[in-house]
């Protein structure tokens, strides 16, 4: 087994506390070392983190037991619930996505890349260096540091054909994360009440962000060529919508992309009604069978705010990415982003800076190509193998993630609930859907989890959704 970080020893300990009775025992120190194959250093934190949840207690000289009840009176906090009066809407704790793996299980929930996908060494250095630079001990400016608005308009003005002015450095907006950037750009350009068109199904996250700003979601149907245009302009008729929020390229959960067709004539409506498109290009660096082009290489007349997010390719850890924007839109979002988060941290900044700049950088992306593909295939033989009634639509031409269709039969919160019992976590696709679902959904990240372990994974899937059918 490979070695275990404290927090993942945690994650496991603490199911294991759960099925345990108050006092029992922990195994000895020494035991779970081995069990994990972690240092004592490892072991050590981890019950460390586990006395300070309050779930351990720690006896000297006895060793470390499962913490009881010790409260003499139980706590009141009801006195909030009326301070607290009705939440503006109620928004879900955690999306599937974001759900910890424990120790053993399989992973197909989560969306991001396994670590050995990211550039790692060139990370571990640009922070150490990024740690002994100015920028650990300055802020830096509200838009970011200019080196690396300058980095971004580069990249997107890389992709700008002729006859198109590309953007500048100064149309960049750093963000700490570009879900913040989405937040901003529902609450600064539509606001509570106001209309927003989505693809549906779309990324969970926007579905979120929406719900937070208080905008009204006005979904569209997109397929594997994108959206069409004419529900689209309908949708903006309709409802008076001036935003559509959209994944050109390997959209979140489908992997589609929109044809060069759809892109013209969604571009043009956009333009015809006066609109903004978002768009959201969380997959930049995740082309498998095609390089993407952003839809805001095309536009320089301001209706492009376009998304470009780090995260995923650099580092969670290293959560950095760009807002671009042009004309009064960028001031409106530049105030929003003011408001909610003034900067970004110049430490993270530096070090995104220094891997995206190094020439190793582009050989990273260039391996990183075949091994998502190789992964995707990987998956995609196992789902037609071990999953006889389920099938993919569409096979990816980039992203992370396989969208498969399941049976309508199929009750998805017991087979979500059942996988997890039998050690295999899975999303239920309804989390992208921003109404009622078409149809019945899984996605499952083909980069995450370890890709010896697909069969495996897929079988004990397939041999649920069996079970439900027979
Ligand atoms: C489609 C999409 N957009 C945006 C984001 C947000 O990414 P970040 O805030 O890490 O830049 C994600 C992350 O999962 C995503 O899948």
């Amino acid at each position: 087994m490979s070695q275990s970080s404290a927090d993942r020893i945690v994650t496991d300990l603490r199911k294991w506390i759960e099925g345990v009775g108050a006092g029992t025992q922990l195994p000895p120190s020494r035991e779970l070392a081995a069990r994990y194959g972690a240092s004592p250093v490892t072991v050590q934190k981890a019950m460390r983190i586990l006395v300070g949840l309050g779930l351990v207690e720690s006896r000297p000289g006895a060793g470390n037991f499962v913490r009881g009840t010790r409260l003499t009176r139980p706590l009141n906090f009801s006195w909030q619930t009326s301070a607290l009066r009705t939440a503006a809407g109620r928004l879900p704790v955690l999306s599937t996505p974001m759900r910890e793996v424990a120790v053993d299980a399989i992973g197909l929930h989560s969306g991001y890349p396994a670590k050995e996908l990211l550039p790692q060494r060139a990370v571990r250095a640009a922070l150490v260096r990024a740690a002994r630079s100015e920028s650990a001990l300055s802020r830096s400016p509200a838009s970011g540091l200019p080196e690396l608005q300058a980095w971004f308009a580069g990249e997107l003005a890389a992709a700008t054909p002729a006859g198109v002015t590309p953007v500048a450095a100064r149309d960049v907006i750093v963000v700490p994360g570009t879900q913040s950037g989405l937040s901003s750009a529902f609450r600064a350009l539509a606001g509570p009440g106001q209309p927003v068109v989505m693809e549906s199904p779309t990324y969970w996250g926007a579905i979120l962000a929406a719900a937070q700003a208080g905008v009204q979601v006005v979904p569209v149907a997109s397929d594997a060529d994108g959206p069409d245009a004419d529900d689209v302009a309908r949708a903006f008729a309709e409802t008076g919508a001036r935003l559509f929020y959209a994944q050109p390229n390997f959209a979140n959960p489908t992997g589609a992309q929109w044809s060069p067709a759809r892109r013209d004539r969604v571009m043009a409506v956009v333009r015809e009604f006066g609109a903004f498109l978002i768009e959201d290009d969380w997959a930049r660096d995740f082309g498998i069978d095609d390089d993407p082009v952003p839809m805001a290489a095309y536009d320089d007349n301001g209706h492009v705010v376009y998304l470009r997010s780090l995260t995923k390719s650099v580092s969670p850890a290293v959560r950095v990415g760009a807002v671009i924007a042009r004309g009064p839109v960028r001031e409106r979002m530049l105030a929003d982003r003011g408001a909610e988060s003034m900067y970004v941290s110049g430490v993270l900044q530096a070090a995104a800076l220094e891997v995206v700049l190094q020439p190793a950088w582009r050989s990273h992306l260039r391996a990183l190509r075949g091994q998502l593909r190789e992964r995707r295939d990987l998956l995609a033989r196992s789902v037609a193998e071990h999953m006889p009634y389920a099938g993919i639509e569409q096979l990816p031409p980039g992203g992370l993630n396989l969208w498969v269709r399941l049976p309508d039969e199929v009750d998805l919160d017991r087979l979500v609930r059942d996988c997890e019992n039998d050690g295999v976590l899975i999303a239920a696709g309804t989390e992208w859907f921003p109404t009622e679902p078409s149809a019945t959904f899984i996605r499952l990240n083909f980069a995450g989890p370890d890709p010896s372990r697909f069969p495996d994974g897929t079988s004990i899937i397939g041999r649920n959704i069996a079970e439900q059918l027979a």
